[in-house]
């Protein structure tokens, strides 16, 4: 793992950055798309979950009664800014099966680059809980600001960014807005170009991942 530049840390993992090639070729499939966004989800969750907190508990194996660590507070919350971010999100329960979810619904209008919200569902207690809120893609930054405003503004104070793929201009514009949120993403790519995606990039996320172009 890249150590964070300021608040933004690059997993720079050979199996991510293996996986997240084969993802940006065009030629790869839908099905392929899927899967390993889901594998590479795996493995960023293990990253941006490393220092959670551990409490004791007392247990009896068959054998003896022990004090063993489990995750201390309340469940976790894995937020989704839809569509693309469940791809993340799949591979995300895949290893925290029982973390509370919400969903964030918000398309990028194609003229203005300005995010529309259609849906928002949160678990109850923000405010008592780490948040990771995942979308593959942080271009401009304006659905990622969006919704994480909408957290704070449900009283969310403890929150973290998880992207496949970054924007410079995106984790500049992120960051200023959000200083208190880290951002985990696999590569800080070169540039947006005039229609807002990312370059090289991999071509609209939740196009390819759900087949709709
Ligand atoms: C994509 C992506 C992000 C957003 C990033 O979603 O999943 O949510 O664009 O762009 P931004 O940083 O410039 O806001 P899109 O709006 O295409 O919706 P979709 O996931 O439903 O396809
Ligand atoms: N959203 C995407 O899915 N891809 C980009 O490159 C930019 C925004």
């Amino acid at each position: 793992m890249t150590p964070a530049r300021g608040n933004v840390t690059v997993i720079d993992h050979p199996l991510i950055q293996h996986k997240l090639t084969i993802m940006r070729n065009k030629e790869t499939s839908i099905a392929g798309f899927r899967r390993l966004l889901r594998e590479i989800a795996h493995l960023m969750c293990y990253e941006v979950t490393r220092d959670l907190q551990l409490e004791m508990v007392s247990i009896e194996t068959p054998m003896a009664r022990m004090d063993s660590p489990t995750i201390k507070g309340k469940k976790l919350v894995f937020a989704s800014i839809l569509r693309a971010g469940n791809g993340l999100l799949d591979g995300m329960l895949d290893l925290v099966p029982a973390a509370r979810v919400a969903h964030i619904g918000l398309y990028r209008d194609h003229e203005t680059l300005q995010p529309v919200e259609y849906y928002f569902k949160a678990p109850s207690n923000l405010e008592d809980r780490l948040i990771i809120v995942v979308d593959p893609m942080l271009a401009t930054a304006n659905s990622a600001t969006a919704a994480i405003e909408k957290l704070k503004e449900r009283g969310a104070n403890n929150i973290r960014f998880l992207c496949l793929l970054a924007a410079p201009e995106g984790v500049a514009r992120f960051t200023e807005a959000h200083p208190d949120v880290p951002v985990f993403t696999a590569a800080i790519d070169e540039k947006l170009n005039e229609k807002g995606y990312i370059i090289p990039g991999l071509g609209d996320a939740g196009d390819r991942m759900y087949g709709t172009k």
